[in-house]
């Protein structure tokens, strides 16, 4: 895939934010023509569209149904329990489900007590922007890195406890190294990685 091509696939679906946020600006703020996007602003952008959709299952789906019947909507287990996937393996279906349209960037959740272990740091820098936005949650870890020859443009985002059901589910799980997540605490990160060369 070339890098034209992959701008374009970008811009379709995931760069409606940053778009909005453009043309939202008012008419006597246009300085100059939108050409081309710099690695972080389509970071951000893609981060955006993933967080606000895992926000909306978690709130909307998970948390809702949970309420109403009293008993965890979501697990695991989902087919063996009858319940819906977790957030986590919804994330993954969606990740891989891009990967296979010819997607070259990439997302992952990670985190420094995953249920999972493989969402457990992989690269040093993951491990170095996990603890920075553990520590400053409002602002997320840039950075480059070579991976298998290919230099990536990598942003680590917090990922937080914004409902109770993140916390509650999450002490409880009997695969949790940490039981004592609070209301806003930073349970993770998600990690999206553009390509720098093609
Ligand atoms: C119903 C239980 C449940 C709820 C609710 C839940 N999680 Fe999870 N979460 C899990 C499970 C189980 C995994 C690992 C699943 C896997 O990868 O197969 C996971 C994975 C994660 C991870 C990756 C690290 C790890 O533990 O594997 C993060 C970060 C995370 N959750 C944050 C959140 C946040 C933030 C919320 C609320 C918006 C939330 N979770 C809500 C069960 C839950």
């Amino acid at each position: 895939m070339t890098a034209k091509t992959l701008t374009v696939t970008v811009l379709a679906g995931a760069l409606a934010f940053a778009w909005a946020d453009w043309v939202g600006r008012g008419a006597e703020e246009k300085t100059h023509k939108l050409t081309s996007i710099s690695p972080r602003k389509l970071a951000d952008s893609l981060h955006a569209v993933i967080a606000a959709d895992r926000q909306a299952y978690a709130e909307l789906v998970v948390q809702r149904l949970q309420a109403e019947e009293g008993r965890p909507a979501a697990t695991e287990r989902r087919i063996e329990a009858h319940g819906l996937p977790v957030h986590a393996q919804m994330l993954r279906a969606a990740g891989q489900s891009i990967q296979q349209r010819g997607a070259e960037f990439s997302y992952t959740l990670r985190s420094l007590w995953p249920i999972n272990t493989s969402h457990g740091p992989q690269t040093e820098v993951e491990q170095t922007g996990l603890e920075r936005v553990a520590k400053q949650p409002e602002e997320p870890y840039y950075t480059e890195e070579v991976l298998g020859g290919r230099s990536y443009f990598t942003a680590v985002y917090a990922d937080r406890a914004t409902l109770t059901s993140c916390v509650d589910c999450h002490n409880r799980h009997p695969k949790s190294p940490r039981r004592d997540f609070q209301l806003n605490d930073v349970m993770g990160a998600i990690v999206v990685r553009v390509p720098l060369e093609f």
